[in-house]
């Protein structure tokens, strides 16, 4: 009887156990790394992008008809800098 009892209410870590911890430690691995790198690729600092100054000038090379299309679904968003890193010394205002 009493044997029975200290097993039901102890908790020894199993087999299952141990795969499950697995599996969590792989998650929060690929979650940690992965934030880690920046995905978005950032504003070259060129002449070009560096003198630049508004989002219709972005545009005159980046819209579907431009010499470098953003990609076939690529946000509307005008802040350009939010997700492209603006380059270091770009001379625009704002
Ligand atoms: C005169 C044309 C022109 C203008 C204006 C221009 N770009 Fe570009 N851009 C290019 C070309 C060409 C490339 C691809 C070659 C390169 O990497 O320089 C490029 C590449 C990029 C890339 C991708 C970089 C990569 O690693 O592939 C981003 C992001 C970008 N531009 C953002 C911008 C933003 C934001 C502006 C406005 C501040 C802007 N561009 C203005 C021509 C332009
Ligand atoms: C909400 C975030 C966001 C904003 C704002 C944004 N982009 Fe992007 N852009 C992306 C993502 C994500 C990609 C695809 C991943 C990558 O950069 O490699 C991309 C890709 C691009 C590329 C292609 C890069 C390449 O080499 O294939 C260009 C060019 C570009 N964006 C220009 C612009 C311009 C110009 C603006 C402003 C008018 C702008 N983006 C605003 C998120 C954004």
């Amino acid at each position: 009887m009493e044997p029975t009892q200290q097993k039901q209410t102890g908790w020894k870590p199993g087999k299952r156990d141990a795969i499950f911890l697995a599996i969590v430690a792989a998650v929060v691995l690929v979650l940690v790394l992965g934030t880690g790198e920046r995905t978005t690729k950032p504003t070259p600092k060129d002449e070009t992008h560096l003198s630049a100054t508004s989002r219709a000038e972005c545009l005159n090379c980046h819209s579907s008809t431009g010499v470098k299309p953003q990609p076939l679904g690529h946000t509307a968003a005008d802040q350009c800098f939010q997700c492209h890193l603006q380059p270091e010394g770009w001379r625009g205002g704002k």
